[in-house]
Parts: structure tokens; C-alpha cells; sequence
């Protein structure tokens, strides 16, 4: 998709279709008003007889608007002036741009960024526009034999700014808005790819083709052999069941100085959790392709990050294996020693999430990390604490946990802190070595970022359970590419902040 910003005069505009807001109940919007006002009260009409009562979502598209120099008008209800929230502009977005797409028009104009959206500037609208029309129109059709493509599909957006002033705040909001929308199209492809086909050696060979691509990018693949021998066995014990080799990926981007510490995101890479021996009952067993989420998003980060070009340092560790049920697979009750040294009685081989990571997590104290930010599906349990709106937080570090808090809130990609206070360590007490990988039912999203806290002490660190958030279930089955937005987000502020010092 291609995106503009130009300011002038609307009513002169030439274009496939017009796009302009209606609040409820029937108050037209400024650009809206100019129309009307060319075309002799055509709009007002229309929304005094009943069609369109600006109602949230409603949307009604007219043609040959007389004296419009435009071949449509999109009328978009925006709902009531004073309700219109972040996340209810955003609807409207998605819905104004599925709705041009599937009408044929090739290109149009959106005066969309002239509301009223509480709190939020110029930059943050046509930002969110852009990022909404991504969203809108992601397909995955890479596996289906026959591509049902849309005869006229939308190619282009114009958003209409009132000032010359406004057309560099747009265009770098554009600019933001893709690179945004490049990384989180790339985590919903990765994710959305099943598991005979997204394995770990799949995920490194994507790893590595972004040194190609980008400047700045270093790639190190470490198979199993060598995490072996390296002492990370509660890593081996995971992927050791399967025919897939596991891999440890580090991909590096190197946008600052040496001496400035990276940024550091470890993704839980399960490219299929059957549950292992301790296995999954059937039913939906197919979304464990998505348990490699987290993996996908710090990869889609980082691919934003380049994209953007940011002045920082980041390293991005993915964690991938395989968790299978096998002749070699780990036993309920096996002890193994982690990388930090530490043992873990594995009483449940279906916690496997926790065991890739903690040894990913002391694997990256040799980056001299600024602060670690872990990205996992790593608990059933965050979906019965929080549903699907909010991702799980959990922080040994308050100022990180806040930063991270506000990047969500910037993006509507938002979390919500949940407490891993020494009391919840208990529950993983064991007879047979340090500590065990499970918890008791109580408090399971908690008591699994418990687990990786012991391997965390070293680094300011965050973990983010995503496995409410990654993808959706139902009809309308897919990737989220959820929390890309968050993680670029809070990486830009980042970069910002350093350069005002
Ligand atoms: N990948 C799952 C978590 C999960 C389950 C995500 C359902 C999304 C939907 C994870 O590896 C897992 O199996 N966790 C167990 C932990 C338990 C055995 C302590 C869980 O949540 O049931
Ligand atoms: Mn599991
Ligand atoms: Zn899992």
C-alpha cells in the first residue's frame, strides 16, 4: 500500500472515493460540511432522511455526489464526537478500509485524520490510520493453491492535512506507521505457518536471510550440539524429543556504538507443543503452531527496527524447538541441570516454555544487557486472568515495567502487571533438586514467571505473556502479530530519549 500526505483544498480533490466522518447523531464532520457545501446540502440531506446517523461503524457510500469532483463520497460513522477513544477510531479505520477494498476503489482520500480523537495529535492519527489499513488488509493465502484475489484492490491513501505545516508531521507518521506494520506482517506470517513447515531450522534460515537484507545485522545460529555442550540442558530437554533439531538464533542490529548496551528480547520459539510426554488432549491442539508467538514477534520487531533505522542496539534471542512426545523425549520427574547452573526437577513436561527460556535468559548476560524483555505464549492461565485484550506483564524492575505500560497505552497494543512477589515462589519448591518447573493451579501465569525470575536476577528485566494475546481463535483464525507495536514502540522511546540527552 501506498500512502500520501496533502494539504488543499478537498472539494477539488479528483479521486475514487472521498472518505469523511459523520458524528452521531447527524453532526457532519468539517471536511464533511465542505462537501455539503459544493454540493447544494446533498450530504445533509442524505443524513436528515435516515441513512446515515453517524452510529460507530456505520459506513454508507455514495456515488456521483453532484458537483464533487470525486467519483464517491464514504460517508464513516464515527459515533458520539466525545467517545471517539483510541481504540474506537481505530475500528473505524479498519472498517472505512475494508470497505473501499472491497467496493473498487483503487486509491482515495481520507479526511479521517481531522477528528477528535481524545489526547491524541496529527502524527498519532495518520500513524494509527496507516498502521489500521495494514492490519485490515493482511491476508495469508502463501498456502492455498488458488489466491482469491480482489479484482480492484485498494493501492493508495491520501490523507488530507489542513497546512503545508502538517505534510513533514504526516509523512513521518506514514513512515513509522509502515515500518511498524512491515515487522508485525512479518510475526503474523511467521506464526501463522504451521509446524512442518516453521520448524526451528526454518526460523534461522529466516534469521539469516536479514543480514542480507538489512545493514547493521549480524545472525549467530547455535544447534543443539553445541547448547549441549554449552551446559544448557534445561533447553536440550525440550527439544531433545523431537526429529527437529532445537536452534538458539541471536540476530544482532547494531545501530549505536559498542559501548552502548543493547536492548535485549528473547522470544519463546515452539514451533508445535504436543505437551510432550505429559501431551495435550486433541481438541484445538492445532494453535499450538502458535506457540513459536513469541518468537515471532521479537523477530518482527527487530525487522521493524531495521526498517526504521533506529540509534540503538539490539539483540533479539529466539529459543526454538519443538516439543514432542518420543522414545528420547524427557520424563515427568527427570532432573536436569540449566545453563545458570541450577537444577529443575521437570515435573511436567508440558511447562516446556519456561525450560527454552531460562536458559536463552542466562545465555544473554553475556550482552551486557541494558534491560531483557521476554515475549512468550507461556500460560493457558493469562487467558483466564485477563482474556484476550491485554498482554501479561510481569517486571523485577518498576521504571521498565512503567516504560512498557506507556508504550501500550501510545499503541492500543496494551498490558497489564500481574505481581511475582517472593510469597509465589513457594509453589515451586522441590524434594529432588532446586526448585520444579510447576506450579499448583493457583496463580499459573504468575508462579511460570516465578520460575524464569531465578534465572533473571543479573538484568532489569520484563516478561510479557502473550499467549492470550498472539492470535485469535474461530472463524477467524490467525496471527496478531500482537505485541510488535508495544516492543517497536518502546524501543523508539527509547532511542528518542537518548538523543535528547
Ligand atoms: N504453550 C502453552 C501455553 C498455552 C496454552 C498457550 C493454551 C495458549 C493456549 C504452554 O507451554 C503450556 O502448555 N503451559 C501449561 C503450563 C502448565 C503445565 C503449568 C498451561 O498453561 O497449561
Ligand atoms: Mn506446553
Ligand atoms: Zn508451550
Amino acid at each position: 500500500m501506498e500512502f500520501l500526505v496533502k494539504s488543499g483544498s478537498i472539494e477539488k480533490q479528483r479521486t475514487a472515493a472521498l472518505v469523511v466522518g459523520v458524528y452521531e447523531t447527524r453532526k457532519l464532520s468539517p471536511s464533511a460540511e465542505k462537501i455539503d457545501a459544493i454540493t447544494d446540502g446533498y450530504l445533509s440531506n442524505i443524513v436528515k432522511r435516515g441513512d446515515m446517523e453517524g452510529k460507530h461503524g456505520q459506513m454508507l457510500l455514495l456515488h456521483n455526489v453532484p458537483n464533487a469532483a470525486c467519483e464517491r463520497v464514504l460517508l464513516v460513522g464515527c459515533g458520539k464526537e466525545r467517545e471517539l477513544t483510541d481504540a474506537r477510531y481505530a475500528k473505524l479505520l479498519a472498517a472505512a478500509v475494508r470497505k473501499l477494498h472491497d467496493t473498487g476503489s483503487t486509491e482515495a482520500i481520507s479526511c479521517l485524520a481531522e477528528l477528535n480523537v481524545k489526547g491524541r495529535d496529527l502524527a498519532w492519527k495518520i500513524r494509527s490510520s496507516v498502521e489500521q489499513t495494514e492490519q485490515a488488509l493482511y491476508t495469508f493465502d502463501e498456502l492455498k493453491s488458488k489466491k482469491d484475489s480482489t479484482r480492484k484492490p485498494l493501492r493508495r491513501i491520501t490523507f488530507n492535512v489542513s497546512t503545508r505545516k502538517d505534510l513533514v508531521v504526516g509523512e513521518q507518521a506514514i513512515e513509522q506507521g509502515q515500518a511498524i506494520a512491515v515487522g508485525r506482517n512479518k510475526a503474523r506470517d511467521l506464526a501463522n505457518l504451521p509446524g512442518n513447515i516453521c520448524n526451528p531450522t526454518y526460523l534461522a534460515i529466516e534469521a539469516k536471510k536479514l543480514v542480507k537484507q538489512y545493514d547493521k545485522v549480524s545472525c549467530r545460529v547455535l544447534d543443539e550440539s553445541e547448547l549441549e555442550s554449552m551446559g544448557a540442558g534445561a533447553f536440550v530437554s525440550v527439544s531433545k524429543g523431537s526429529e527437529q533439531p532445537g536452534k538458539l538464533i541471536t540476530l544482532h542490529y547494531k545501530g549505536a556504538p559498542n559501548g552502548d548496551k543493547p536492548v535485549v528480547l528473547v522470544g519463546k520459539g515452539i514451533t508445535f507443543d504436543t505437551g510432550g510426554i505429559s501431551l495435550k488432549p486433541g481438541a484445538g491442539m492445532d494453535e499450538m503452531k502458535f506457540d513459536m508467538g513469541g518468537a515471532a514477534s521479537v523477530f518482527g520487531t527487530f525487522v521493524s527496527v531495521c526498517e526504521l533505522g533506529l540509534p540503538i542496539n539490539l539483540v533479539v534471542v529466539i529459543a526454538a524447538a519443538e516439543n514432542m512426545p518420543s522414545g528420547r523425549a524427557t520424563r515427568p520427574g527427570d532432573v536436569v541441570t540449566s545453563l545458570s547452573g541450577q537444577t529443575i526437577e521437570i515435573l511436567n513436561t508440558d511447562a516446556e516454555g519456561r525450560l527454552v527460556l531460562c536458559d536463552a535468559l542466562t545465555f544473554v548476560e553475556r550482552y551486557d544487557p541494558d534491560v531483557v524483555i521476554d515475549v512468550a505464549t507461556l500460560t493457558g492461565a493469562v487467558i483466564i486472568a485477563l482474556g484476550h485484550e491485554a498482554t501479561g506483564l510481569m517486571s523485577n524492575h518498576n521504571p521498565l515495567a512503567h516504560e512498557l505500560e506507556n508504550a501500550g497505552e501510545q499503541t492500543g497494543d496494551r498490558i497489564w502487571r500481574l505481581p511475582i512477589w517472593e510469597e509465589y515462589h513457594d509453589s515451586l519448591k522441590s524434594n529432588f533438586a532446586d526448585f520444579t518447573n510447576l506450579g499448583g493451579r493457583a496463580a499459573g501465569t504468575i508462579t511460570a514467571a516465578c520460575f524464569l525470575a531465578k534465572f533473571t536476577r543479573k538484568y532489569q528485566w520484563a516478561h510479557l505473556d502473550i499467549a492470550g494475546t498472539a492470535w485469535v481463535s474461530g472463524k477467524q483464525k490467525g496471527a496478531t502479530g500482537r505485541p510488535v507495536p508495544l516492543l517497536t514502540q518502546f524501543i523508539m522511546d527509547r532511542a528518542a530519549r537518548k538523543a535528547d540527552k
